[in-house]
């Protein structure tokens, strides 16, 4: 479910439905070949520049292009399109599939939010990146003129995560703990948007400080809300309405929400923007 802050319609604190597929239209068609042989057509997502959607015959997903062709990260599937470019050249692409129920960015954007900030050429922080599951997507989609600084404070999983930057080199893997931003503020420049999935307590908090540490005024951030990992006695909706209280304490100011079902049980997404206030002289 979808909810939008201060354009009057409902809040999305409830539980929602996703589609369960993605959706796409527009230019830049490709043909092409699944993994199994199977007919496809990829077309650009019809609202989010850099994703795609890849149209088998019985079933539709979301799909990142992939910057190191060839290459599975995690044992998702490739698709390959052939296509002609402006000059009528053959041009041949090659896609990666995204599972809305292995990452919440994918599960949000199938969920049909509206503001995804991770885009061609951003520069994105993301804090909690585990082994880099959701960064190597977001590292196709910002592509090689963005960056991702990918922050992950789980020494096992951060060496996954170095490993898999090794061919990405707009991944700047990071094992430290984002509640010490200052650690890795040699590392990291001012950023357009900020993606954090740590499913910890006090993530309003460690959101916070790395914005008003690495965000760009009026750069947006997007944080995904475990409900259980905050407060289990309580209800999810509940524990969303209290997080974005602690988010416009900060400065931080929501804009949208939406809940990740069927995807992830009890989570939500908050996609705002960072409105610093000038410092008085
Ligand atoms: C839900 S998992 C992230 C999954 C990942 N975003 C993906 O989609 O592939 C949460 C991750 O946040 C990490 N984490 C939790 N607290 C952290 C902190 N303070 N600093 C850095 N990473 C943290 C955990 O180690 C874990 O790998």
């Amino acid at each position: 479910m979808k909810g939008d802050f201060g354009k009057g319609k409902g809040k999305g604190d409830g539980k929602g439905k996703g589609k369960g597929k993605g959706k796409g239209k527009g230019k830049g068609k490709g043909k092409g070949k699944g993994g199994k042989g199977s007919a496809v057509v990829v077309e650009p997502h019809k609202v989010h520049a850099g994703i795609f959607v890849s149209r088998g015959k019985s079933e539709d997903s979301l799909a990142t292009l992939n910057l190191v062709p060839g290459v599975s990260v995690y044992g998702e599937k490739r698709v390959q399109t052939e296509t002609t470019d402006a000059n009528g050249a053959p041009e041949k692409k090659e896609y990666r599939v995204w599972n809305p129920y292995r990452s919440k960015l994918a599960a949000a954007v199938v969920g049909g939010i509206d503001n995804c900030k991770v885009a061609p050429g951003a520069k994105v922080l993301y804090l909690g990146a585990a082994s880099g599951t959701t960064v190597s997507h977001v590292s196709d989609i910002v592509g090689p003129t963005g960056i991702v600084y990918a922050v992950e404070f789980s020494h096992r999983s951060g060496r996954d995560l170095v490993e898999m930057s090794k061919r990405r080199p707009n991944i700047v893997p990071i094992v430290a703990d984002a509640r010490n931003p200052k650690a890795y503020r040699m590392l990291v420049g001012m950023v357009d948007c900020i993606f954090m999935d740590v499913a910890q307590p006090d993530q309003a908090r460690i959101l916070a400080i790395n914005a008003k540490q690495f965000l760009k005024a009026d750069g947006w951030f997007m944080i995904s809300i475990k409900a259980p990992c905050i407060d289990s006695t309580i209800e999810p909706a509940v524990v969303f309405a209290a997080e974005v209280e602690k988010m416009k304490a900060e400065q931080l100011r929501p804009k949208e929400q939406i809940t990740l079902e069927p995807f992830e049980r009890d989570h939500a997404v908050v996609v705002g923007v960072y409105r610093p206030t000038k410092a008085k002289k």
